[in-house]
């Protein structure tokens, strides 16, 4: 089949994306999939990009992004009778490049990962790798998904949501809530946007620093726990299992897992599997496969917990299209739970296509 990668986009997580592609068309089993390359810029626009991964590694502190250079522009057509990627460039406009038989969207955050590009993909007819529209947009979006999942029982940290207008937290809130506070847009991702607040009259500043990212801005109770992930994966079968947890350990300054701990500086360590006792590694398996279950998710999803010391699983948010650098947890908890990276990707796609 022909398996269609899109990645970069409008995205605060651009570039991570472009480091998530990168390892993914390294990995990808090219006797069983023919591969098209298409890097979105941060404009929109979808650039056939060719087979060099080399642009799409981290180098240094640099950040990778798809330029108007990276390659000649192309159009999926929304026409499901079609499914067909056709040529914009000059002299070859409307040409065919690619029939798509299935897409792997490598796309974090905002307009790839909330519904937006999975609703293009539904109007064109073609499977997708992952959650369906209306679960990636409401996994995306952190207030909607801590109504969904507290609805369902599971056990989420203490959480305001701020509506549009307003800039600072009540005095009621604030009492509940207690400092330190995590000052979040509702709908972002690898710690965009994000900011731990110690002293209340920083809250204002934050919340504007927020709504860079999303006029939805939430404020999260800082949660004294051991930070644990779990990936789920569905197999063609639709079995749905979870992996091995892991658990991230903060070595550097930052005090919290942002955006430089997570891709560029050296300072967490990363425990795969987390050294857990068997019971909590199995509440934690298990909350995850409910947590996949309840926003309906399909194919794919990591999802991030905090593990109190007296023993509670507390969601903190999921991930319906996890990082996938070479760095990433998701890849390297099924690796180490049995499914090698190729492996991963092998069952990702043929699930999309059962
Ligand atoms: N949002 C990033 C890519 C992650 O969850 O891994
Ligand atoms: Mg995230």
């Amino acid at each position: 089949p022909t398996l269609l990668v899109l990645f970069g986009g409008r995205s605060g997580e651009h570039s991570v994306s472009c480091v998530s592609a990168g390892s993914v068309l390294d990995n990808l089993d090219r006797e069983r999939f023919d591969v098209v390359a298409v890097g979105i810029t941060e404009d929109g626009q979808w650039l056939a990009v060719g087979d060099d991964t080399t642009p799409w590694r981290l180098h240094g502190r640099e950040l990778p992004r798809v330029t108007a250079a990276a390659g000649d522009p192309v159009a999926l057509l929304p026409d499901p009778t079609r499914r067909e990627l056709i040529s914009l460039a000059d002299g070859r406009r409307g040409e065919t490049v690619a029939t798509v038989d299935v897409v792997f969207p490598v796309l974090h955050g905002p307009a790839g990962e909330d519904g937006e590009i999975q609703g293009l993909l539904e109007t064109a007819g073609i499977p997708y790798v992952g959650a369906g529209v209306c679960a990636s947009a409401a996994s995306m979006d952190k207030v909607v998904t801590k109504r969904i999942l507290r609805d369902a029982g599971l056990a989420t940290g203490d959480a305001v949501a701020l509506d549009r207008t307003a800039a600072d937290l009540d005095p009621a809130d604030r009492e509940r809530l207690g400092l330190p506070v995590f000052v979040k847009p509702s709908r972002a991702g690898s710690s965009v946007g994000i900011s731990r607040v110690t002293a209340w009259e920083d809250v204002p500043a934050a919340v504007a620093f927020a709504r860079e990212s999303d006029p939805k801005v939430l404020v999260e109770a800082g949660i004294a726990g051991r930070e644990v992930e779990c990936g789920v994966l569905q197999f063609p079968d639709g079995r749905v299992e979870a992996s091995v947890p892991a658990e991230i350990r903060l070595t550097g300054d930052a005090g919290w897992y942002d955006f430089d701990t997570k891709y560029l500086d050296d300072t967490c360590e990363l425990d795969v599997p987390a050294k857990l006792d068997d019971a909590l590694a199995e509440a934690v398996r298990d909350a995850a496969v409910r947590v996949f279950r309840t926003m309906d998710c399909a194919g794919l999803a990591r999802v991030d917990f905090f593990v109190t010391e007296d023993g509670r699983v507390l969601v903190n948010e999921l991930n319906t299209m996890p990082g996938f650098t070479a760095t990433s947890l998701y890849p390297r908890m099924w690796a180490t739970t049995g499914v090698d990276y190729p492996a991963l990707l092998t069952t990702l796609v043929e699930t999309a296509l059962a």
